[in-house]
């Protein structure tokens, strides 16, 4: 079971083992944040996942500008992020310790349930997107949306492409890339 990394870790902290690497740590710019927000449509009922999440900058964004577009509602938005490097999963811990709504579990994305979800936002390798593919399909099966910076996911076109003047670009993907029964 994942810690949350904000739980005191015993001694044998979690490591990392094996080829489950699917990106190294490179943070996405505020232009990408943007991009992925408004390719997600979250609304405050939704479950948000950051696979891979670093510094859980992108949660802190979204849980942020949620907040701030409908302030009648207040953001019930849960934010999950999954970290499997210590280092990040506690700087990620600390940057949102003040904010209830998002959780940082330390863990490997490969390992983690997320039947819950509903959003879930990658800034993964192809190869890290091609290893964690079943979890992005199962989302999608389910009715969520998935937006992934960068890189597609293997086997899908997206239904929509956003693209920022400097030429990032976040794809969208819904449960319609999956009813022809790929994967
Ligand atoms: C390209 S960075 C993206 C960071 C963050 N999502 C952002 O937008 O700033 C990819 C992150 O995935 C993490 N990562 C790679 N493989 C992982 C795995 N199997 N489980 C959990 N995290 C992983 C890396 O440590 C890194 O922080």
């Amino acid at each position: 079971m994942p810690e949350a990394a904000n739980q005191a870790e015993s001694a044998d902290d979690f490591r990392f083992v094996g080829d489950d690497k699917l990106a190294p740590f490179n943070p996405t710019d505020i232009s990408a944040q943007k991009l992925a927000f408004e390719a997600l449509k979250l609304s405050p009922s939704d479950v948000l996942y950051d696979l891979g999440c670093g510094d859980g900058r992108f949660l802190i964004h979204a849980s942020s500008n949620l907040s701030s577009s409908s302030p009648s509602s207040p953001s019930s938005l849960r934010c999950i992020g999954v970290e499997y490097d210590k280092v990040y999963a506690d700087r990620a811990a600390l940057a949102t310790e003040n904010n209830e709504s998002i959780t940082i579990l330390h863990a490997n994305v490969l390992d983690v349930e997320m039947d819950d979800a509903t959003a879930v936002f990658v800034y993964l390798v192809p190869d890290g997107l091609k290893m964690c593919k079943d979890k992005l399909f199962d989302v999608l099966r389910r009715g969520g949306r998935v937006a992934s910076y960068m890189f597609s996911i293997p086997e899908l076109n997206p239904v929509e492409t956003f693209s920022s003047k400097g030429g990032c670009k976040v794809r969208l993907y819904d449960s319609s890339c999956v009813a022809s029964g790929v994967g």
